[in-house]
């Protein structure tokens, strides 16, 4: 469902020049919950920026679903924002006035749903990740578990099929990050209409968990296993 070929990034220009991404390969499948690894700093959040259209890259082509993009500038990705991906995100981005229901009902509202539709849509998404009974309850009245599954159900609401998630455990306790992983297995590994989540994390035991793992080193991703995960050897002889 999305593929990437030769996607590079770099920032600023001239003796300042970084090169962040040099030429990224990599797929995910419908229905994967894909784990990416690597150290600070090493383009993670670069290139699910690029992916999720909120920056363009340099070189290289993007696929995903019906959308074809890497060099397009954010402003003609509207499309691609609205229908094609959702994000998740470390502090959950969650407005803290507004109930769960309307916290995920106001980005339908603003994707074009009616209200109707948009509360409608939103009920469904908040079942789907077990909060049918905290609908009415305000970000503040929610463990931060909750929240994180209020930020998913608004990430998955309006049918995107592919979630982006930019370390969505590192502020959860053990138990939280545990429950939101389920959550994400749930989600990509149901028969019908599984979702893809590339996720992006420090922790080795979730990313273990993962069908597959990431390690972006060097501006390039390659194949990864538990061990080299936790630095302990994983290169080739
Ligand atoms: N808008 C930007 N302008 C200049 N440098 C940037 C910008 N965004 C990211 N970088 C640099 O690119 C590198 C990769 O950043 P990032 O993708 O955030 O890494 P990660 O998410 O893996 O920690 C870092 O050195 C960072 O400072
Ligand atoms: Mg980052």
């Amino acid at each position: 469902m999305l593929k990437i070929n030769g996607l590079e990034r770099g920032f600023g220009s001239g003796s300042n020049r970084l090169e962040v991404l040099k030429g990224i390969e990599m797929e995910v499948s419908q229905g994967e919950l894909v784990a990416l690894m690597g150290p600070s700093g090493c383009g993670k959040s670069t290139l699910l920026n690029i992916i999720g259209g909120l920056l363009e890259g340099e070189k290289g082509k993007i696929k995903l679903e019906e959308f074809e993009y890497g060099k397009d500038a954010p402003a003609k990705l509207v499309e691609l924002r609205r229908k094609g991906v959702g994000w998740i995100f470390q502090d959950f981005h969650l407005l803290p006035h507004l109930t769960a229901l309307d916290n995920v009902a106001l980005t339908l509202d603003l994707a074009g749903k009616n209200e109707i539709e948009a509360e409608e849509l939103a009920k469904v998404a908040l079942e789907r990740v077990g909060l049918s009974d905290r609908m009415d309850h305000i970000p503040d009245q929610l463990s931060g578990g909750q929240q994180q599954r209020v930020a998913i159900a608004r990430a998955i609401s309006g049918n995107r099929r592919l979630l982006l998630a930019d370390e969505p455990t590192g502020n959860l306790d053990i138990a939280s990050g545990d429950e939101v992983l389920n959550l994400f297995k749930e989600l990509c590994h149901r028969e019908e209409d599984p979702l893809s989540i590339l996720m992006v994390t420090h922790d080795p035991h979730l990313a273990s968990q993962a069908d597959r793992m990431l390690l972006m080193k060097d501006g390039k991703v390659a194949a990864s296993d538990i061990r080299s995960a936790w630095g302990i050897g994983g290169e080739e002889e």
